[in-house]
């Protein structure tokens, strides 16, 4: 894992600290990172099929036009990286990574410190501070600790999700271990449409699921998203992977664009003529 030495290493899931025995910044064998945040949609599963394709375009960089829980991109560990995603909050919170956060303020699984620290957390964003460490910590303290750690905004670009149910969670304060990893690293809170692709770039796009036959569409990622994101993909002269649910429309669209197809069984189950059966997830590669 080509990083720069740390002391101490913190998992995020578990808060179990290891020590990394002096890694030098080429130490291939050390373990990643652990995504810091719950996200949904994350793709840490997906990362042991993605890192035999990656590992012949190492000396590109890796794009992420959706990176949300970053799952990716500590899992492949490119040197260089762009990495993108519409949400500014989450954007700032890894701006902070890579000034090695700290965190000072209280977090524990209460009730009234969690409506407390969202009160703050929405202040602070309707009053141009949202770009804050204080921002960045109130929205990992959110993130760990309410309703399934998700992220949601009402119209007024407020945080609503509620207090979650959990019985116990393990909070980091120090987050210095990211920062050597996210050093070179470039992010970016943009629309798709914005992210500047250059002609070697490896890209991995992961947008919202589509979700066929309902009216919902997650996240407000409609059917013309997913096309205009399916075309802004095809036009990309460099290697491309793209990670979708395998509804027949997302199928017929990447095919109809030249991709490759290939399926895996994703580790989330839905239902089938009364069954609970793994969702189908298709990768859609062009110009490995
Ligand atoms: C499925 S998640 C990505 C998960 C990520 N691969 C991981 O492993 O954690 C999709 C992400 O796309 C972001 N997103 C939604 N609409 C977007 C848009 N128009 N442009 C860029 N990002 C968008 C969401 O904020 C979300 O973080």
């Amino acid at each position: 894992m080509k990083r720069g030495a740390a002391t101490m290493r913190r998992d995020a899931e578990t808060g179990r600290v290891s020590s990394t025995e002096s890694q030098s910044p080429l130490d291939a064998d050390a373990a990643p990172l652990s995504p810091p945040l719950k996200w949904a949609g994350g793709k840490r599963w997906l990362t042991p099929s993605l890192a035999p394709i990656w590992a012949s375009h190492r000396h590109r960089r890796l794009v992420e036009p959706f990176c949300g829980g970053l799952a990716v991109a500590l899992g492949l560990d490119p040197r260089r990286a762009l990495l993108a995603d519409t949400n500014p909050h989450l954007i700032n919170f890894y701006a902070w990574l890579q000034r090695g956060l700290r965190i000072t303020l209280p977090m524990r699984n209460d009730e009234a410190l969690f409506y407390r620290h969202r009160t703050r957390f929405n202040a602070l964003a309707r009053s141009d501070r949202a770009g804050t460490a204080e921002a960045a910590a109130l929205f990992y303290f959110l993130n760990r600790t309410c309703y399934n750690g998700l992220c949601r905004f009402n119209r007024a670009g407020e945080f609503n999700v509620p207090f979650g149910r959990y019985v116990r969670i393990g909070y980091t304060r120090d987050f210095t271990a990211y920062r050597a990893a996210l050093a070179r690293w470039t992010f970016c809170a943009s629309d798709i449409d914005a992210v500047g692709f250059s002609r070697n770039d490896f890209i991995y796009a992961d947008p919202p699921y589509d979700v066929q036959f309902t009216q919902y569409s997650r996240g407000g990622f409609t059917w013309d998203d997913q096309v205009r994101t399916a075309e802004r993909l095809a036009k990309h002269p460099g290697p491309v992977v793209l990670s979708n649910q395998a509804t027949p429309r997302i199928r017929k669209l990447y095919r109809q664009l030249g991709f490759t197809l290939r399926y895996l069984n994703a580790p989330r189950m839905i239902s089938c003529t009364g069954r609970r059966v793994p969702a189908r997830e298709v990768l859609a590669a062009k110009n490995l």
